[in-house]
């Protein structure tokens, strides 16, 4: 009997990227989401999954200098990229001063959001580095969900970080 070989389609791909400064490589299943990779396959658990719908934030990094939801893209689409995690910020023992201003303000109470605060935090000082206040920080956190609603001082925070950033 003859007939025409189905072709398997192919379900893995290599990526190759930048995490946190280290050159990174790995088998990926198609389906993998960054977000995935960088939890499971890597062990950078400070990137957290809140949701399974795209609206909570928590797990925001940096891809190629843009802070970007790490469930929304698939791993393989950020072969070749620069990503950088909670994990990247600190130097050595000394916090980002985003991370610094979130402790001196209190900014977290059982702190699973706060990866993803901190993360898109830079993001809104990045963006708005001539000035920033109350209510455009606020708008612009909308990606960013606190579940125990810790947003006074996550505001304040960001407003203290941004004084510090652009000083
Ligand atoms: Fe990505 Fe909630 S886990 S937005
Ligand atoms: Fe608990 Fe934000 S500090 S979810």
């Amino acid at each position: 009997m003859s007939g025409a070989k189905m072709e398997t389609p192919m379900t893995t791909t290599t990526v190759s990227m930048t995490v946190n400064g280290k050159q990174v490589s790995a088998d990926v299943e198609n389906r993998t989401l960054l977000v995935q990779y960088l939890r499971e396959s890597l062990g950078l658990t400070g990137t957290h999954v809140g949701c399974d719908t795209s609206q909570c934030g928590a797990c925001t990094i940096y891809v190629n200098g843009l802070p970007i939801k790490s469930c929304t893209m698939l791993a393989r689409q950020a072969d070749g990229a620069e990503v950088t995690t909670i994990e990247g910020l600190a130097d050595g023992d000394t916090l980002h001063p985003m991370q610094e201003a979130f402790r001196e303000n209190h900014a977290l109470q059982c702190g699973f959001c706060t990866p993803g605060m901190v993360m898109s935090a830079i993001g809104i000082v990045e963006r708005n580095k001539d000035s920033l206040d109350e209510k455009t920080v606020r708008h612009e956190l909308e990606g960013n969900f606190c579940r125990c609603t810790g947003y006074h001082n996550i505001v304040k925070a960001i407003l203290a970080a941004h004084k510090e950033m652009t000083a």
